[in-house]
């Protein structure tokens, strides 16, 4: 069939997440947006245990309009850590405690990494993955069933920090949650964009636009607006807005060109201790006497998010969860 010019044939995108107030603005904006055809979601322990995960993954879809998404449960624990949630930011139903309904309807009859290769593979387009949470599914799915990567176009992944982490001083949360599942996916052979907290803080919507989202007659607009106000106090309080978060990872598969991104060098820290789960970035011009000296190791390369177009970002998660 010719493709219109004017409307591109939708980008295959898959998210995998642990929802998440900022997951579910992920999820609000891949549904709505026109760009991207969510062919599936799959579920991961992070923001809040598995269950929760699934459970608030299902109830975004159902206030977004869109049902039929198939969803599915994955890892209920990273590879060797411990579950540790983050209930302290996200509330502790992992959604702010908005007091949303139950779904209607339940994950379906199989595993996440099952899920996750069943829909790479049938995708009649290579397919973006958008990792918005500890990589453990993904891991586990590149070492199940390596063949995917054959239909694979991009992995655009929110985690890591070049500068500051949060979950520690030098480690980002999703990272750290399962240091060694991020090392696979680092790994993993196919073009990767690594969208962290260098660019994931910056990207706010204004209060004035989060108070129209909240007054919507929509509930699926409605939703972003509560979830909006839910990570305002992290921002301006003379003007409390919200951090689009994840639905930034989001923003840049659909419009790469707001992101400022340079191919480099990263390791994940896998050692005990106070580096563990940092994004090692090798930001440096030119080898070092490590490497003159012998000691450079081969290190996948990395197209890392160092800049964002704020405004544009906004712009475009505006437009395509107010203008259903
Ligand atoms: C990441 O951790 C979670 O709390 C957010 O959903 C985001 O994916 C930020 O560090
Ligand atoms: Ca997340």
């Amino acid at each position: 069939m010719p493709t219109d010019p004017q409307r591109p044939t939708p980008i295959p995108v898959i998210i995998d997440c642990d929802t998440g107030i900022d997951d579910a603005l992920a999820l609000l904006l891949a549904v709505r947006h026109p760009r991207l055809d969510l062919r599936a979601v799959t579920c991961v322990a992070g923001n809040t245990d598995v269950d929760g995960v699934v459970r608030n993954t299902l109830t975004v879809l159902e206030q977004a309009g869109a049902p039929g998404i198939p969803v599915a449960r994955g890892a209920e624990r990273p590879l060797i850590e411990a579950v540790r949630t983050a209930r302290h930011v996200h509330g502790h139903d992992g959604m702010g405690d908005l007091g949303l309904p139950a779904p209607a309807r339940t994950p379906v009859d199989t595993d996440a990494v099952s899920l996750l290769r069943r829909e790479i593979l049938a995708s009649p387009r290579p397919v973006t993955l958008i990792p918005t949470a500890p990589a453990t599914n993904i891991a586990l799915l590149l070492r199940t069933h390596p063949e995917v990567t054959r239909n694979i176009e991009r992995i655009v992944f929110m985690g890591g920090a070049v500068a500051t982490g949060n979950a520690t001083p030098v480690a980002e949360f999703n990272v750290w949650h399962d240091p060694e599942a991020a090392a696979i996916l680092l790994t993993a052979g196919v073009p990767i964009t690594m969208y962290g907290l260098d660019v994931f803080e910056r990207v706010v919507v204004p209060g004035a636009d989060v108070r129209r989202l909240r007054a919507s007659t929509d509930p699926g607009t409605r939703l972003a607006g509560a979830l909006l106000t839910h990570r305002g106090p992290a921002t301006d309080e003379a003007d409390p807005g919200g951090g689009l978060g994840d639905a930034g990872a989001v923003c840049a598969v659909i419009d790469p060109a707001g992101l400022t991104t340079h191919r480099l060098p990263v390791e994940v820290v896998l050692s005990p201790g106070p580096a563990r789960g940092q994004t090692l970035v090798d930001r440096r011009a030119r080898p070092g006497e490590s490497e003159l000296h012998g000691d450079a190791r081969e290190q996948p390369l990395v197209d890392v998010a160092l800049e964002v177009d704020v405004e544009r970002y906004v712009a475009l998660y505006l437009d395509a969860v107010e203008g259903i």
